[in-house]
């Protein structure tokens, strides 16, 4: 599959419902997901945040509710089923990762529109997460293996309160969505995390151990986590990558190792470079994601599947 087109790429002249073009058509979409994990359909009349709901209800998949999952990115509902991709700052990287793969709880498959084009940047960096694990395989195969056989434990250091300023910066009551302490233990609990409570309110949480590596029905074998975001990007004022994440052995993981694996994936990587009206499908066991900075107006959308 490595010579696929990716992303699969449907055009339309301009005037196509969205919604109509999905119900009609999601075999030969989920069968061009299936294969390289990412379906870009441009040219459709998406003129906004209802229209591009309602095509996500036409494909006909469970939501993964925000409110639910334990993702750290702070987000704002628009409609029922779509929200605001990250409210990060524009200068702030999301560099690539399988969406909340460093919890338990993780949606199969992202749908991101595009209201409003950046002006400057903001494309969509997307990257084979298959190809990207063959290519350790031959590169980096002790690390791989270590990765597969030990798996990998992720700290988060959250708010009391939400801080948009961070990529991260979703509160412990709104993530663990719990009003008091003993709530959020008992979730934490339930959940098989480690906890500690911090002098100025905030929560130190530690996942049981998750896979570092999945394998697709198919026996295709992915790089499913989270650590080249960590390496790259998680700090902010309670974070820092290194302590972020560890083999699932408690031994450290090093910037050292994950250099190889990190420039394997910039080569991977395609920029998707948005459209006003653009809709794209992501297979989230197979493809990784992020954000690029931007400058000017920009309003990418998004939708999970359950
Ligand atoms: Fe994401």
């Amino acid at each position: 599959m490595a010579d696929s087109e990716f992303p699969a790429i449907i055009l339309a002249n301009g005037s196509t419902d969205l919604a109509g073009y999905i119900a009609a058509n999601k075999a030969q979409i989920d069968e061009q997901l299936g294969a390289v994990g990412a379906v870009l359909l441009r040219g459709f009349a998406v003129p906004d945040a209802p229209a591009f709901d309602a095509a996500v209800q036409s494909y006909g998949a469970d939501n993964f509710a925000y409110a639910e999952s334990l993702s750290n990115a702070v987000r704002v509902n628009v409609t029922q089923r779509v929200f605001t991709a990250n409210e990060a700052p524009p200068e702030t990287s999301i560099y690539l990762h399988h969406e909340m793969a460093q919890t338990p709880i993780y949606p199969s498959k992202l749908f991101f529109y595009c209201e409003i084009a950046p002006g400057e940047g903001g494309a969509t960096p997307i990257c084979r997460s298959d190809i990207l694990l063959d290519r350790m395989a031959t590169e980096t195969p002790e690390l791989l293996e270590a990765f597969a056989t030990k798996g990998v434990r992720y700290t988060n250091v959250m708010p009391a309160d939400n801080d948009a300023g961070s990529g991260q910066g979703r509160s412990w009551k709104s993530t663990l969505n719990a009003e008091t302490k003993d709530a959020a233990e008992a979730r934490l609990a339930k959940l098989g995390y480690t906890h500690e409570w911090l002098d100025n309110g905030s929560l130190r949480a530690t996942t049981p151990i998750l896979p570092a590596v999945r394998q697709l029905a198919d026996g295709r074998r992915t790089f499913f986590n989270q650590l080249i975001a960590a390496f790259r990007g998680w700090s902010d004022s309670r974070n820092t990558a290194h302590k972020s994440v560890c083999f699932g052995d408690d031994m450290p993981i090093t910037g050292a190792d994950m250099e190889p694996v990190i420039a394997l994936s910039d080569a991977l990587t395609y920029d998707l470079q948005w459209q006003a009206g653009d809709v794209a499908l992501l297979d989230n066991y197979l493809v990784m994601h992020g954000r690029r900075p931007f400058a000017g107006k920009r309003r990418v959308l998004a939708s999970l599947v359950a």
